[in-house]
């Protein structure tokens, strides 16, 4: 092979692995972008839907995804909630929620998944709640696997008390999903 042939493959071989590097690095930066969304704090962000008639109170903490998917399924929730007769607080997890529940009828605790794992924000507000005896509690996760659902048990663990419902949300069914999501937090405030 003469030179200037070495040369031409040799420049190539380096351009390829330039190429798979780059795109290794960006597939583990996008991942790592996405599986991050678990552990973000995000600042208060307060939404209440007002009950007619009713002083019955529910509250919605979940710990948002880096698609609307979990924002929608809480969303979906809370609105089944507040057409069943609930006046409902929607929020992020966070030092800035009281750690005293006692006030609320119902309470969904709601996490993302990556990797099996539950929200750690999420867990840190769960573990240092103090009372929720007054209310039906629900944990539930937003992810993409049939077949695990142990972040829900994970997260119910790290509560003093037992959940009463625990329940996911499938991510690649969303219409149906979010449909569902509403149907439970009406047929969780009939009951
Ligand atoms: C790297 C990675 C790991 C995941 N691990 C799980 C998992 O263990 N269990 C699960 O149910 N879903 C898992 N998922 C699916 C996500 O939880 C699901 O797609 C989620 O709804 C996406 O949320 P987001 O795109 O809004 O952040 C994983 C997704 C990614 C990208």
């Amino acid at each position: 092979m003469g030179d200037r042939k070495k040369k031409t493959l040799k420049k190539a071989v380096i351009i390829i692995v330039v190429g798979i590097v780059i795109i290794g690095l960006g597939t583990l930066g996008g991942i790592q972008y996405v599986t991050s969304a678990g552990n973000v704090k995000h600042a208060s962000n307060e939404i209440i839907l007002p009950a007619e008639d009713s002083n019955r109170a529910a509250l919605v903490i979940y710990q948002p995804g880096r698609s609307e998917f979990a924002k929608d399924i809480a969303d979906n929730l809370a609105k089944g909630l507040n057409d069943s007769g609930y006046q409902v607080t929607i929020n992020y997890p966070g030092e800035f929620l009281p750690s005293d529940l006692g006030a609320y009828d119902i309470v969904a605790f709601g996490t993302t998944v990556y990797n099996g794992n539950f929200s750690p924000v999420l867990g840190d507000y769960v573990s240092g709640i103090t009372n929720i005896d007054n209310g039906k509690v629900l944990i539930y996760s937003t992810g993409m696997m049939t077949d695990n659902s142990t972040e829900l048990d994970g997260l119910s663990n790290l509560l003093y008390r037992k959940a009463d419902y625990q329940e996911k949300f499938y991510s690649n069914k969303q219409e149906t999903e979010l449909k569902r999501a509403y149907e439970f937090g009406s047929s969780l405030g009939k009951s």
